[in-house]
């Protein structure tokens, strides 16, 4: 039977590949609908690979000496390829239906990887990353009413089979206990589940798992602020002039190739000024992931007349341009949703010699005034963690990546306003999109993290009541690297 070390690679690599495990991390929150027989072809795709491709020798390897689940398979390919499919229908025009060509595409990359890594190890993967959310779960609320567990109501909602195989499994490997309350059956960690959950939590975090699922939560949200100029503006007062400092310390140039990554909205590339200096004898490509906002940005490019700016679907740690091709990389707040460090090293592959990399971003900060501590309270109650998840470059990491690869650095720090006096928009960007807490937000199972953010709305009204409009302003630190790639 794999153990998690022995699927190590097959982690990685998913981490790094379009392929999705759960509906919850592409974007699905209202359910999921297909165009007319999709919802029948990839059920059938399901079955016919998994009775081709599924062997003897492959029960030994996934299940030991456990019994044996036969839907197993089918329903991790399934599952994973409706995933992969509505990931890619978002994505390519925030569309909600799973459409036939997405469909295809998904199962293509679904069994290419399968291909590569083998379906044992890949159903293997399905089954410790989706075991993980049951645990989450049960960690958090102790014990759980077994149906509830069993049709996944508060963790996995999605589901379209029951969990009664992966309880089974949980009991047989002595994780969890049945326990009989007011005539009812509900359901626990054992002292071995527990342990055993942290040895998953610290092993998905080692191999940037955990990165990877609080990212692909986060771009959701940044996706569903259709407002996200206003509400930036509301919340960063200085932040169209910080815009423009950082415009004016790259200096960019008529005629030169930009690329902004992170661009959101566009508000940096189109009204910082950004697309005008460069001109129509250059080219500004902005790249986000997130497909609501960038829907704003092609919609304002449109109307603005500027054919020499396109915004593009992509990340910052996987660029699709070749070694070499701009003469500035430009980010502002940014690069600390990224991998940083992944990022960095792909921001400057694609440099050219003597091209300037330029952001400026928030780094970790604590805020400790009382307003603070009172409205998010709820938050800091959950029990913090010592894994890497938590977003926030601490001050020296961002200037410390630079040193590989690039010469001439500057990097200051300039404080700058944060206002809270707005709670829906604070708990819709700050709290659910930057995410401000990932690390402790990520205890959280599916039911709780929604009405956790529902619940700090309601509490923030009540802040405002008790606090004035200067004490909801807080300085916070933005920093500004500026560094040239190595001739
Ligand atoms: C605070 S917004 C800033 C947007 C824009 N630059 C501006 O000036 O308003 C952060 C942006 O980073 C994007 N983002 C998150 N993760 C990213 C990644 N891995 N690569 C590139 N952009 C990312 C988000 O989707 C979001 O649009």
């Amino acid at each position: 039977m794999y153990s998690l070390q022995d699927l190590r690679d097959v982690i990685v690599a998913l981490c790094d590949s379009p392929i999705v495990i759960s509906p919850w991390l592409a974007y699905i929150r209202y359910g999921v609908d297909f165009e007319s027989d999709v919802y029948e072809t990839m059920r059938d795709e399901a079955h016919e690979f998994s009775l081709l491709h599924w062997n003897e020798s492959y029960d030994i390897n996934v299940f030991g000496t456990l019994p044996v689940s036969p839907r197993l398979p089918e329903n991790a390919f399934y599952e994973t390829a409706i995933s992969t499919a509505y990931y890619y229908s978002y994505n390519q025009g925030k569309s909600t239906i799973i459409h036939q060509d997405a469909a295809k595409q998904a199962i293509w990359s679904l069994t290419t990887f399968i291909e590569q890594h083998g379906f044992d190890k890949f159903v293997s993967t399905y089954a410790y990353v989706t075991a993980y959310e049951n645990y989450v779960a049960l960690n958090y609320y102790g014990e759980m009413r077994e149906l509830d567990f069993v049709f996944g109501k508060l963790h996995r909602p999605w589901i379209t089979y029951t969990l009664r195989d992966e309880l089974m499994f949980m009991h047989v490997l002595g994780v969890v206990e049945v326990f009989i309350k007011n005539n009812t059956r509900y359901i626990r960690l054992t002292d071995l589940g527990k342990q055993r959950f942290f040895e998953i939590q610290h092993f998905l975090d080692e191999v940037g798992f955990l990165s990877l699922r609080s990212n692909l939560l986060r771009i959701s949200s940044f996706s569903e602020l259709n407002d996200y100029d206003n509400i930036f503006d509301v919340i960063f007062p200085m932040g169209k002039k910080i815009r423009k400092q950082l415009l004016d310390l790259a200096i960019p140039e008529p005629g030169m190739k930009v690329l902004e990554f992170g661009c959101g909205s566009g508000s940096f590339t189109l009204e910082s000024g950004l697309a005008d200096t460069v001109g129509p004898k250059g080219l500004v490509l902005g790249i986000d992931p997130a497909p609501g906002l960038l829907a704003q940005a092609n919609y304002k490019v449109k109307t603005a007349h500027k054919p020499w700016v396109q915004f593009v679907h992509g990340i910052a740690e996987h660029l699709p341009y070749a070694d070499n091709t701009f003469d500035l990389v430009i980010g502002f707040a940014s690069l600390h949703l990224t991998n940083w460090n992944k990022a960095i090293r792909e921001l400057r592959r694609v440099l050219k010699k003597g091209g300037l990399f330029a952001s400026a971003h928030s780094i970790h900060h604590q805020v400790d005034l009382p307003f603070f501590t009172e409205w998010f309270e709820p938050i800091f109650k959950l029990p913090g963690t010592t894994l890497n998840s938590s977003s926030m470059p601490l001050e020296k990491e961002i200037p410390n990546a630079l040193q590989v690869g690039f010469s001439d650095l500057q990097s200051f720090i300039q404080m700058a306003p944060t206002v809270y006096a707005h709670p829906e928009y604070v708990v819709r960007f700050l709290i659910q999109s930057v995410d401000l807490y990932a690390n402790r937000m990520l205890q959280l199972p599916w039911g709780e993290r929604q009405k956790l953010f529902d619940h700090l709305i309601d509490r923030g009204q009540e802040i405002l009541e008790k606090y004035s409009n200067e004490e909801l302003t807080v300085d916070y630190p933005v920093q500004f690297v500026l560094a040239r790639k190595v001739e």
